[in-house]
């Protein structure tokens, strides 16, 4: 890479001096630990958040989210960490990255209402030569259509986003998000980094910096490349999900195990990546990401398919779960309408204390809805109140008497449940991850 002649030249070299000051937008799931690995890093980094609970938090020293423990937000506050919801300190920062929400509506449309309140909140105090850089999951477009109209309109110097090599202003870049909660398999920096500037000073920088954390920076042509890559990674993964979960209630009908055959199947060493069914999709990305494409797609009259096959088996999966409860219960003579119900695991996926989108909380509403008497359990999460899609207002009941639940679903298959231990106590477990393979008990049913 040249850039001895570039204007960027300065940053650049300061990224790899680490004197570079990183301002990251969005203290969540995403946000925060970025922060701290660039604070790792010996970046002076400062956080930006609107929730002021959050702000003060991070600023005595605590953590809100289970997996980043006290001890790390300490390191980084003494590296020189700070968090604010003071915008105005955005003129201070080498580099900008928004990590905040991208939801969907009530019309599962794209929600980009809080990147656009960023991007507003922050245009005024962008200054020449800064780093702007999108992280939150989007439809290819985004970039240039929406973020850099708003920074060029929004900014107080009349600065445009460079597009050549030697132009002055303000470098745009979209570098997607490949965050898998609870996988302690790959270290962070292992993750390649993909990057696509809005021009090749932009890539360049924005290389540099992510070059300074991840081991493999990947550029690409530009931004809808960027955009594109991350909706690519998380369709394949909701449409292979979503096939093993059609494929799961064909096999049950046909008597075979769906999960001794996905384990053979795995041992092809070419051509076969493994996806496991369970009780529906949750967390903020495969439930959501796909249809922000599905949306965009209709202004170029076109159809998503495969999208859209996914969405609806995926979706479908909590009434089957309640369709098996039903089944199970049916078994031992007994109605769901005054069935005593546990469900155990409200988190959307095993180990991580995260419950948006998550199948359990549909699960739980359904059976409420049919009579059922529900009670939950999750080390995580002690209450569960109210979201945007449900309303449950529960308290985690203790695992302390299983034989008084006329059946025990596993939702979540947290490590620290005793599958044995339940099986022994429980009257019937519905089992819709395969947590309790290798236990032998006529009161399991799998699903
Ligand atoms: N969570 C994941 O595993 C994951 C993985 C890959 C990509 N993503 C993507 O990353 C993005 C962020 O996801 P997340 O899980 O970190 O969300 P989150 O809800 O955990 O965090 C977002 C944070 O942004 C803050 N925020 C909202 N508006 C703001 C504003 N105007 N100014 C400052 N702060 C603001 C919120 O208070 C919150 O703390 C989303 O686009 C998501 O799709 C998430």
């Amino acid at each position: 890479m040249t850039t001895t002649a570039s204007p960027v030249s300065g940053l650049i070299q300061k990224m790899e001096t680490r004197e570079a000051r990183i301002g990251i937008i969005g203290m969540g799931y995403v946000g925060l630990p970025l922060a701290l690995l660039f604070s790792q890093e010996r970046f002076q980094v400062t956080g930006f958040d609107i929730e002021p609970e959050k702000v003060a938090a991070l600023n005595s020293g605590r953590s809100y989210i289970v997996r980043i423990l006290p001890e790390e937000v300490q390191q980084a506050q003494a590296a020189g960490f700070r968090a604010t919801s003071d915008y105005s300190q955005i003129a201070q920062m080498d580099a900008v990255i928004i990590c905040v929400p991208t939801p969907l509506n009530e019309y599962h449309e794209p929600d980009l209402s809080y990147v656009t309140e960023t991007v507003k909140a922050l245009a005024p105090w962008v200054r020449e030569g800064q780093l702007i850089v999108l992280e939150s999951t989007t439809y290819p477009g985004t970039t240039e259509e929406v973020i850099v109209p708003l920074l060029e309109r929004g900014n107080a110097h009349g600065l445009k986003v460079a597009r050549t090599l030697h132009q002055p202003g303000i470098h745009v870049v979209f570098s997607p998000e490949r965050e898998d909660p609870g996988n302690d398999t790959v270290a962070r920096h292992d993750i390649p980094k993909v990057v696509g500037g809005c021009g090749p000073a932009a890539t360049q920088l924005a290389s540099a910096m992510y070059g300074a954390i991840f081991r493999r920076v990947v550029q690409v042509s530009g931004p809808s490349a960027a955009e594109m890559t991350k909706l690519l990674e998380n369709i394949y993964r909701c449409v292979n999900i979503a096939l093993v979960n059609e494929l799961k209630q064909l096999c049950m009908r046909m008597g075979i195990d769906i999960h001794e055959v996905i384990d053979a199947a795995k041992t092809k060493p070419f051509g076969f990546q493994a996806f496991y069914p369970g009780p529906g999709l949750g967390g903020h990305c495969i439930p959501i990401d796909p249809f922000y494409l599905s949306w965009k797609a209709k202004q170029f009259d076109f159809r998503t398919r495969f999208i859209e096959l996914a969405g609806e088996i995926n979706t479908a999966m909590p009434h089957f779960v309640l369709e098996q409860v039903a089944i199970g219960l049916n078994e031992h003579s007994k109605p769901v309408k005054g069935s005593k119900v546990l469900v155990l695991g409200v988190a959307y996926k095993r180990d991580i204390d995260d419950l948006r989108e998550s199948p359990s909380l549909t699960i739980l509403e359904m059976l409420r809805d049919k009579g059922a008497e529900v009670h939950y359990n999750d080390p995580y999460f002690p209450t569960v109140g109210r979201g945007r899609h449900y309303d449950l207002n529960m308290t985690s009941t203790p695992l302390d008497n299983l034989g008084q639940f006329d059946a025990v679903v596993i939702v979540t298959d947290h490590s620290s449940y005793d599958y044995r231990a339940i099986v022994e106590q429980a009257q019937l477990v519905i089992d819709t991850r395969n947590a309790t393979k290798g236990i032998d008990s006529p009161n399991i049913l799998r699903c």
